[in-house]
């Protein structure tokens, strides 16, 4: 699949088929995301592959649902994540990017702090194009509660849950979001020119 093509029609994916999705899929999923940009070629994602259904739905259970006063609405991620195969829940090991280089006491080099989130979504958008361009169909799942999924999946301190995606067939085609026009979002020299 040519690169343009695979950025522009990739989708978010929210049914999937039962069909299961075998681990050279995955691997060659991962090698993408491996071979991301980061901060000084820190490489501070961890990849948790979760294809164990109990689990997957543990981690499932931690997504936020919106409480009503007369019910509680799931959040409908909860059922995505139930339904595909694989889940792939992606980690960083913290207080890593973003800091200084060479000897001495680590220290952030700006004022974002610490870049993690920044270089494990490069990962991410690395691995949702790979499955893509495989022929499957991921979505990124960010409305988890982070500590929770953690305990789940044993991650110890230092490290942090950002962000989860499922893996699977598609079952159909996701609906196209519309985009800003450029004109929306590109300035000439100056912000607003
Ligand atoms: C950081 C991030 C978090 C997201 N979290 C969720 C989520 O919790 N649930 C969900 O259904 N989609 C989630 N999405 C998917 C977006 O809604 C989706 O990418 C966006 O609507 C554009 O659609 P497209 O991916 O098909 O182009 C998330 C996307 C990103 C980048």
């Amino acid at each position: 699949m040519e690169l343009f093509e695979a950025i522009k029609n990739r989708r978010s994916i929210r049914v999937y088929t039962a069909d299961p999705v075998d681990d050279a899929k995955i691997e060659a999923i991962l090698e993408a995301g491996r071979w991301a940009p980061s901060w000084a070629n820190t490489q501070c994602w961890r990849f948790i592959v979760v294809r164990d259904p109990e689990v997957k739905a543990r981690v499932a259970d931690t997504l936020f649902k919106v409480v009503l006063p007369d019910k509680v609405i799931e959040n409908r991620a909860t059922a995505i994540i139930n339904s595909a195969p694989v889940l792939i829940v992606v980690c960083a090991v913290t207080g890593v990017s973003g800091g200084k280089l060479g000897g001495g006491e680590f220290e952030f080099l700006t004022d974002k702090g610490d870049w993690f989130m920044f270089d494990t979504a490069l990962a991410v958008q690395n691995m949702v194009l790979a499955a893509h361009g495989l022929g499957l169909g991921t979505v990124i799942i960010g409305t988890a509660d982070a500590p929770r999924v953690e305990k789940v999946l044993g991650v110890p301190e230092g490290n942090r849950v950002v962000a989860m995606f499922p893996v699977g067939v598609p079952a159909r085609e996701g609906k196209v979001p519309p985009r800003k026009e450029l004109s929306e979002i590109v300035f000439k020299d100056r912000w607003g020119g």
